[in-house]
């Protein structure tokens, strides 16, 4: 019961934060201001980012480790989803090695995530962040990927061998048969969240 209602406050939050980039985004759009829209899309990844894992780390506490990979699985792609492209804002989070094959990243995705492993694998500081203006079915559109690296809080969902419980491991092989998102240590890179808004198209320039 309690994780229904807690997810519809997430999911009103969520609300609330895509619709302050969107607005934040428009407002811009007319300066054309690279670094502001920076700075909004920066905000929505962080404030979505913080909310979930305070909800992970929540139901990890209170219910273990079981219940929040039922609650974190959920959330996560109502954050990502529903709320998010209603409001012409895109949140999601991708991946090389996904759990869940709806967070499989597109071409152009998957080519800054290899950018961003490059980086990772010369030792460069995390995290690390990429921002794009994009013209996508004919709409600009402002893109900003940031990387996600694993902390020993992610270990008991993304680790490997006993840091696992069995119970965790029964029911990510139920709800993830294709699991490639396993065997991280902390400080390994583990993907990204990208944040995209669509941008006033120029009339007639470029
Ligand atoms: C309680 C278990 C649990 C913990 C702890 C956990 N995750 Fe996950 N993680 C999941 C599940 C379940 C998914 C698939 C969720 C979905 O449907 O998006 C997932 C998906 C992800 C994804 C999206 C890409 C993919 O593989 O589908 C990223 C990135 C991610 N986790 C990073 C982390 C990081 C970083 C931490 C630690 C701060 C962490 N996770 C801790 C269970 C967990």
């Amino acid at each position: 019961m309690r994780s229904i209602i807690q997810q519809k406050l997430t999911l009103f939050t969520a609300v609330l934060i895509i619709a302050s980039v969107a607005i934040a985004a428009t407002f811009v759009a007319a300066g054309d201001d690279q670094k502001e829209h920076r700075v909004a899309a920066e905000h929505a990844a962080r404030s979505f980012m913080t909310q979930l894992q305070g909800v992970l780390m929540k139901e990890l506490r209170e219910g273990g480790p079981v219940q929040a990979l039922s609650v974190c699985a959920d959330t996560a792609q109502i954050l990502t989803h529903n709320a998010a492209t209603d409001l012409g804002v895109s949140i999601k989070r991708v991946s090389s090695r996904i759990r869940n094959t709806e967070n499989a990243p597109d071409a152009f995705e998957r080519h800054i995530l290899d950018l961003f492993s490059g980086m990772h694998e010369e030792g460069s500081e995390p995290p690390f962040i990429h921002t794009e203006e994009r013209t996508v079915n004919g709409q600009r559109e402002f893109w900003f990927m940031q990387s996600i690296h694993v902390q020993p809080q992610c270990l008991g969902c993304h680790g490997s061998g006993d840091q696992i419980a069995s119970n965790v491991k029964t029911m990510l092989n139920e709800r993830y048969p294709e699991d490639e998102a396993l065997g991280y240590k902390p400080g390994d890179f583990r993907g990204a969240i990208r944040v995209s808004f669509p941008l006033q198209n120029n009339n007639g320039r470029n």
